[in-house]
């Protein structure tokens, strides 16, 4: 494999559990704030970047790649105000797609189709969690600033389970 797609993929798993991490410290903030619907929903998009990670590293390993483990960094985000973590996380997903752009378009370079066609996925996962970031602000701006809307929303968030990605290795 192209040395620098291998690299960005490694990369890519300590970004993922990076991402997780994040999610997890937004679920935390929630929590101590009571609204366990917002905490819930964080606590299952942490485990879904948690499965992110693990699909980067069983593809390299699949394709026969050593797979280095690096610190997982500090979530570096200061949460004051209740739209606070919405705004980080749909941030946090624009950033998390160039990302993704970024090894596509090295793969790309490096006529790496398999990777390509690997990275569809995350792509079109992208614009998933994009989209879900987005409406969570949207709801908020909406609804939040009453408390029986905030009930509601808080309570709509309970209802999300959790399922494991639709890509099998
Ligand atoms: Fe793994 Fe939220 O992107």
């Amino acid at each position: 494999m192209d040395q620098k797609v291998t690299e960005l993929l490694n990369d890519q798993i300590n970004k993922e559990f990076y991402s997780a991490y994040l999610y997890l410290d937004m679920a935390n903030f929630y929590a101590a704030k009571g609204l366990d619907g917002y905490a819930n929903w964080y606590e299952i998009q942490a485990k879904e970047e948690q499965d992110h990670a693990m699909l980067f590293y069983q593809y390299m390993q699949n394709n026969g790649q050593k797979v280095t483990l690096e610190a997982i960094a500090k979530p570096d985000k200061e949460f004051k105000e209740l739209m606070d973590p919405l705004k980080a996380a749909y941030e946090h997903e624009q950033y998390v797609t160039s990302l993704i752009n970024n090894i596509y378009a090295a793969a790309q370079e490096a006529k790496d189709y398999r990777t390509v066609q690997f990275l569809d996925w995350f792509v079109k996962e992208q614009g998933e969690e994009e989209t879900n970031a987005s409406d969570m602000i949207t709801k908020m701006e909406l609804f939040g600033s009453d408390a029986k809307g905030l009930y509601m929303l808080n309570s709509e968030l309970r209802s999300r389970v959790y399922s494991a990605p639709s890509l099998v290795l």
